[in-house]
This record gives structure tokens, C-alpha cells and sequence, in this order.
């Protein structure tokens, strides 16, 4: 598929009025994208898990302007409250997608939007919030046209995401899903996420993901300008193979269940993507030194419980943990007793994995 192919030629019946609403959920990413080409195009693939309880929940209601302008009429509330400093951001959001929504201009929007986990926990929020915007506004399109298939929508749904936060294409279905071109993949693209095609096996159903917040303050180097710094870094070109390697191995991986496999690929994802930011130049560190003592302290008890618990980083202090269901109780347990001390005021969050976003 190309671009092109998501620009509407007509609409149908075009609305006065109405209403439309989802919840999107986060995602954390197994193997990370990290640098990116224009447009929002990922310098390497990556998969993700869809969360199921991180969410965020955006109610849009539309209005036929009176008089078009070549402005976009918006205005925004954030959990009730008005947030003004949050429009710019959307603002750009919508005139990249303008050229596959040609409506855009025709309404005025008042966009109600509020997240299921905490404000300000340093999770990062670009994921769930832009999708759910998106799918907002490609539910509008739907009502404005005859015939949109469900496999059209959630593509373009996808490909707009990306536009506002590349990780945030990979939120609207469930539960695994990967995106950027690769080999291994049939049906991949840099131009939205997929739903994984191959088998998985059981011992991933419901796998369970408790994200330690380990540090909720502002980031000291957005991601933007960490993909920026990936043009030019020494370890590029090996760390994109790298990733095309990882996704690869993941497939064996899924099929066959092998989760000591899956624990050094996720680990090492997460540490390499580290590795990045502390090579840039540039070079930044982004994870806390409560950051570390969890990890040491999740390597020490999986060596001593013989469970199968993992770590992997966003880009932030924060440590999500991912284990199979059945070893639920040991490891939250574990968590309560060792880990909490470490979060910023005792702070975590369980949740596992989802299947995507939500029509409300
Ligand atoms: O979607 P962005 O531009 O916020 O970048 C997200 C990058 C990581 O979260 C670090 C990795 C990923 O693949 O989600």
C-alpha cells in the first residue's frame, strides 16, 4: 500500500453534528523503534504488546463550522480541565493528517480526553492519547462514507496514529502487533502496524506487565530528540540490523513458547536502546539509579525462583515487568516485599496484555 491509497476521493453524507468516542490503549515495545526517517517512517520494525488497562478515553464532538478559515477550530479539555499548553501538539497532529481527512477545517472540535492510570506518571501517554484521537476522527469519516472495511479502518487508523506518535500506530488492536518493514513479516509496513500474523503460543496468553514508576518527572531529553540523534550515532547501522535479527528470533520464540529466549531478547532490547541514548551525541542517560537496583534485584530473585520474570525499558526511569500469568502471585508478591521501595512513593501499576482499542 502506498500513502495515496488513504486519501479519500468523496464522502457520502457529510454530518452537521455528533459524537464519537474511544479508549486506546499504551503499548510497550518488545523490540524498540528507535530513530526514524521524515514522516514519521521507523529507521527499524518493531513489536509491541498492547496494554489493557493504560488507556486513554477521548470523547469528540464535531460541529459544522459557519465560516471555514484556514485555521483548525479546536478546543481541548484534559481530565475536565481546559489545557491550552496541549494544542500545539495537535495542532501539528492534524495538519499532517489534514490530506487524509479533508474535513478537518469543515468542523469545530471540542475534545474531551482523560487517561485510565494516573496524571503525570511519567508513562508515556503520546501512544494511547494520539490514537485515540485518531480513531475518533477516522469513526467521523466512517459515518461520512458508504462502505469503510474494518480492515481499511484500522490501517488508516494505524497510518494516522503514526502521524502523531510513530509507537502510537501500534494501539489499536491486540495483542501483539508489529510494525515496519521486515523480511520475517509478511504483510509488514512502515506505513502502519500489523496484527502479529503467526502462531503464538499459549504460555503468552494473558501475560502480565506491572510498571514500576520509578520517576515522574519531566524527561530530560524528549524522545523526539532521542530518534533525532540516532542520524549520524557511530551504532546505527548494527543496532537496526540488530533489530531485524531480534524480530526474527522472535517469531521461534512465539511459536515455540521459549520464554528464557524471549527474557534475553526483551532484556537486551531494553538495555540496547539505553546503550543508544547513552552513545548519542549528544549522550544523555534517561534510566534513575532505582532504575538499576530493580533490575539487579529482578535478575537476583529470577535466578533464586526460577520464574520467568523480564524487564524492558521505555524511554524513561520506569521498569515494566513482564511474567506469565501463572507466576502472578510469586512475582507481585516479590514485587510488594523488594521492589516498591524503589518506586516513587511506593507507585506501580498492573496491568497486562490487551486487544486494542475500544468503540465507546
Ligand atoms: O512513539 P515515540 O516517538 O514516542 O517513540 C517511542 C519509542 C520507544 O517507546 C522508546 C520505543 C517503542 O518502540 O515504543
Amino acid at each position: 500500500m502506498t500513502e495515496k491509497e488513504f486519501i479519500p476521493t468523496s464522502y457520502t453524507t457529510l454530518k452537521d453534528e455528533g459524537v464519537v468516542a474511544y479508549s486506546s490503549p499504551s503499548n510497550i515495545a518488545l523490540v524498540k523503534y528507535w530513530g526514524k526517517r521524515e514522516n514519521q517512517i521507523p529507521a527499524n520494525p518493531s513489536i509491541s504488546f498492547t496494554l489493557a488497562s493504560c488507556a486513554t478515553i477521548t470523547k469528540v464532538h464535531f460541529k459544522k463550522r459557519e465560516k471555514k478559515d484556514d485555521n483548525f477550530s479546536f478546543e481541548l479539555l484534559f481530565e475536565g480541565e481546559v489545557k491550552d499548553e496541549f494544542k500545539p501538539k495537535i495542532n501539528t497532529f492534524l495538519r499532517r493528517i489534514e490530506q487524509y481527512l479533508p474535513f478537518l477545517k469543515d468542523y469545530h472540535f471540542k475534545i474531551d480526553t482523560s487517561n485510565s492510570f494516573p496524571h503525570s506518571s511519567g508513562i508515556a501517554s503520546s501512544a494511547s492519547g494520539m490514537s485515540a484521537l485518531a480513531l475518533c476522527f477516522m469513526e467521523m469519516e466512517r459515518t461520512f462514507s458508504n462502505a469503510i472495511s474494518q480492515e481499511y479502518f484500522n490501517k488508516k487508523v494505524s497510518f494516522l496514529s503514526r502521524l502523531g506518535s510513530g509507537s502510537a500506530c501500534r494501539s489499536i488492536e491486540g495483542p501483539l502487533v508489529q510494525w515496519g518493514d521486515c523480511n520475517a513479516f509478511e504483510g509488514s509496513s512502515n506505513l502502519f502496524g500489523i496484527k502479529y500474523p503467526y502462531e503464538v503460543h499459549s504460555v503468552f496468553n494473558n501475560f502480565q506487565d506491572t510498571i514500576l514508576l520509578v520517576d515522574k518527572g519531566e524527561k530530560q531529553v524528549s524522545s523526539t530528540v532521542g530518534h533525532e540523534l540516532m542520524h549520524g550515532h557511530p551504532f546505527a547501522s548494527q543496532r537496526f540490523e540488530q533489530a531485524h535479527n531480534n524480530l526474527e528470533k522472535l517469531r521461534t520464540v512465539f511459536a515455540e513458547g521459549n520464554l528464557n529466549e524471549f527474557i534475553s531478547i526483551v532484556e537486551s532490547e531494553a538495555l540496547t536502546l539505553h546503550a543508544m541514548m547513552m552513545t548519542s551525541s549528544p549522550y544523555f542517560i534517561l534510566m534513575k539509579p532505582n532504575t538499576l537496583s530493580i533490575i539487579n534485584a529482578i535478575w537476583k530473585f529470577r535466578k533464586e525462583s526460577k520464574t520467568h520474570v523480564c524487564f524492558t525499558l521505555d524511554a524513561g526511569a520506569n521498569v515494566h515487568l513482564l511474567y506469565p500469568e501463572n507466576e502472578r502471585e510469586v512475582v507481585l508478591h516479590f514485587i510488594k516485599e523488594v521492589l516498591v521501595p524503589f518506586c516513587q512513593n511506593g507507585q506501580y501499576i498492573c496491568d497486562r496484555i490487551g486487544l486494542g482499542a475500544k468503540k465507546l
